[in-house]
């Protein structure tokens, strides 16, 4: 019998058949770059199982270009790149990669608070620009963060570890979630930094747009480390530019890799290419975890990081 393949959309961290067994076989595209969508829908045809990354759209057209698919194993925690309905239907099972990049990502959460709060950007530039003088008193004042609010949209794994960390640097915490914290809107206007941790559904896309940044309060922060497309871009290039908000941190994008390029020029605003899970042991976990949901799957057994539920046939 010919033995089941798993196409694996980019380069990981580690070697698959390090954790992947013998009767596996194993097609990568070895690139840091994404895959053509004509490639990956060749590529899917003979596979049963796909590890596919954030960027990857996967959709009815390519469930419809893969009949083997088993597995959809997708390499980061949020899965909206992913039709879960869709897979379910099919009889497709669908896993993330939860817990293990929660630290990361709020430290990184952290980095952006920090950076744009004390203008680190600003100062780093300065330094390499030969601009910097000699200490003074006036020059690139940022924030203090002691005894400010910070805002958590969203309360999950990655909200609440950021909010574990608030208390180090004295900060009070208010958050609102699904399941409770403060409404919504009284949230807005009592952040001086609100950060974005819900998934992206259909719920919160554009979650935060014109009417939402004109309730936050004037001359707060806003950090994004979860989907870009959760805020109007172009609606928070606009109170950026009116001066309503103070400044923005954004480890994602609305249209990534694209940027808005009002985003581009200002001083007032941190951005990183989505480094939230960023680092070789957080990586090497989530890839472990995404190859051996495969090799489960593969044969024959629950996979234990599932998103959906399905009932074999
Ligand atoms: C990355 O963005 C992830 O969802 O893991």
């Amino acid at each position: 019998m010919e033995k089941p393949r798993v196409f694996i959309t980019r380069r990981l961290v580690l070697a698959p058949q390090n954790v992947l067994g013998a009767g596996i076989q194993i097609d990568v595209h070895d690139s840091e770059e994404a895959v053509q969508r004509s490639e990956l829908l060749r590529r899917v045809r003979e596979a049963s199982a796909l590890l596919a990354v954030g960027g990857d759209r996967v959709d009815k057209e390519l469930l419809e270009a893969a009949p083997r698919l088993r597995i959809v194993a997708n390499h980061a925690v949020g899965y909206d790149n992913v039709d879960v309905p869709a897979c379910t239907a099919r009889g497709v099972w669908v896993t993330n990669t939860p817990d293990v990049l929660t630290d990361a990502t709020a430290d990184l959460t952290w980095a952006l608070i920090l950076a744009l709060a004390r203008r680190v950007r600003e100062g780093e530039r300065m330094v390499r620009a030969g601009e910097f003088r000699g200490w003074a008193p006036t020059m690139l004042l940022g924030r203090d963060l002691r005894e400010r609010t910070l805002g958590i949209l969203g309360y999950g794994r990655i909200g609440r570890a950021v909010a574990r960390r608030a208390e180090g640097f004295g900060m009070r915490v208010l958050f609102n979630a699904r399941g409770g914290g403060v409404p919504f809107d009284e949230l807005l206007p009592q952040a001086d930094i609100l950060s974005i941790h819900c998934p992206l559904t259909p719920q919160t896309r554009h979650l935060i747009g014109p009417a939402e940044l004109l309730r936050m309060k004037r001359g707060s922060l806003l950090v994004n480390t979860a989907r870009g497309p959760i805020v109007d871009e172009a609606a928070l290039v606009a109170a950026l530019e009116s001066g309503h908000l103070g400044g923005a941190a954004l480890d994602v994008f609305e249209n990534e890799p694209a940027v808005h390029p009002g985003l581009l020029g200002r001083d007032d605003v941190v951005l990183l290419p989505h480094l939230g899970s960023a680092t070789q042991q957080t990586r090497e976990s989530m890839a472990r975890i995404a190859l051996e949901q495969v090799e489960r799957v593969l044969r024959g057994e629950r996979p234990t990081t599932a998103v959906n539920e399905v009932t074999p046939p």
